[in-house]
């Protein structure tokens, strides 16, 4: 597929990020069903789809620069938004080899990669970035592997080390999270890391993704959807800036709803590193605004049964208290059974 990058748009400030009429159709909605609640959503994350965001491991939209414009304006802000610990830097140089390999291979019009045993010639087209270095010297970059390659790819990226039968969070960048933190969760254990999330524990459904992602091999890597809301297009909701947009959620009206509140899907991604052994868990996120999303065939309607049935304490966890009420009663007209 050929995508035209769009003009730069901002998730801030005038947000004047919008989706064109080719990424609302593969905006991935993520209900089957009409309603929700926590569950193993885990499938192998096999190319489906031509054109799809299921097409490609790593998926470059129309968004890209926008997004690491975006990128780079959080890092100039707080650089501490990008983390990596001394033991998992052969973890980084994974990452970087898994994200130029497959980048190159699946969209080679921006991306190209020249391996001569340990001399790599990487150019990214896109962002005009040229760059000769020596696999495994650190030194021979701009930066450090994990910042360098990961401030040319869309989505955040947590790399977790395993040990101890366990999964740690200790490397990442992540700038574009649904109100968790990096620095405040670095170092802690899969368990650790999820305690805020309501009912999936009593569920057992970390019991059962944790013993899943141990067993995970090289090359086998698998996908799940993840969604929340989000009010205007800001993917920095992070803790960090939560004075910033916190107070967004009390400004939702009746004649605002379609143009502020925002539906937030993350494609996850897991995969083994090879060499280091650690797991790679990219997060994308795709927005797409009620309007935006009100023009697909009953995905309103859907969105509405879900919202109104959903359990007090997962709307609460997702932020969407103060405007549930709000937000419920305008899709309502898009339900004919409302
Ligand atoms: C190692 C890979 C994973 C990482 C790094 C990760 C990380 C996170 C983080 C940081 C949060 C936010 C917690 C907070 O509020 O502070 C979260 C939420 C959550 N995670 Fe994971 N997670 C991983 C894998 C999984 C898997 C495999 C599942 C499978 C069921 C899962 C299920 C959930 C659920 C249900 C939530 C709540 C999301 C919401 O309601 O918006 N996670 N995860």
């Amino acid at each position: 597929m050929s995508i035209q990058f769009s003009p730069k748009e901002t998730y801030r400030e005038n947000f004047s990020f919008r989706n064109s009429p080719d990424a609302i159709q593969r905006f991935p909605f993520p209900f089957n069903e009409d309603s929700y609640l926590y569950s193993v959503n885990i499938e192998p994350a096999n190319s489906k789809d031509p054109g799809s965001i299921y097409e490609h491991w790593f998926d470059i939209d129309e968004h890209y620069l926008s997004e690491m414009a975006e990128r780079a304006l959080v890092l100039d802000k707080d650089p501490g938004r990008y983390l990596v610990m001394p033991h998992m830097q052969p973890a980084a140089w994974d990452a970087l080899q898994m994200l130029m390999e497959n980048l190159s291979r699946d969209y080679p019009q921006w991306f190209e990669l020249d391996q001569d045993g340990q001399h790599w010639h990487w150019r990214n087209k896109a962002l005009g970035i040229d760059q000769r270095f020596i696999f495994g010297d650190a030194s021979t970059l701009p930066c450090e592997p994990l910042e360098f390659i990961t401030r040319q790819v869309q989505g955040d990226f947590a790399l977790l080390d395993q040990r101890d039968n366990d999964l740690f969070m200790d490397a990442g960048m992540v700038t574009s999270p649904a109100d968790w933190s990096l620095a405040f969760d670095a170092g802690m254990s899969f368990k650790q890391w999820h305690t805020p999330v309501p009912m999936a524990n009593q569920m057992g459904v970390f019991d059962r993704a944790l013993k899943y992602l141990l067993a995970m091999q090289t090359g086998q890597p698998v996908r799940r959807l993840n969604w929340t809301l989000t009010i205007n297009p800001r993917l920095d909701s992070s803790p960090e800036t939560f004075h910033e947009w916190g107070s967004d959620r009390g400004t939702v009206t009746p004649d605002n709803v379609g143009q502020r509140v925002h539906l937030r899907v993350e494609l996850q991604f897991m995969a083994r590193l090879p060499r280091s052994n650690g797991l790679m868990f990219s997060i994308r996120t795709y927005l797409i605004s009620m309007d935006e999303l009100v023009t697909q065939p009953g995905w309103g309607c859907r969105l509405h049964r879900v919202l109104r049935d959903l359990p007090d304490p997962i709307a609460d966890y997702k932020g969407m208290t103060r405007y549930r009420q709000t937000l419920v009663e305008w899709l309502s007209h898009f339900d004919p059974d409302a």
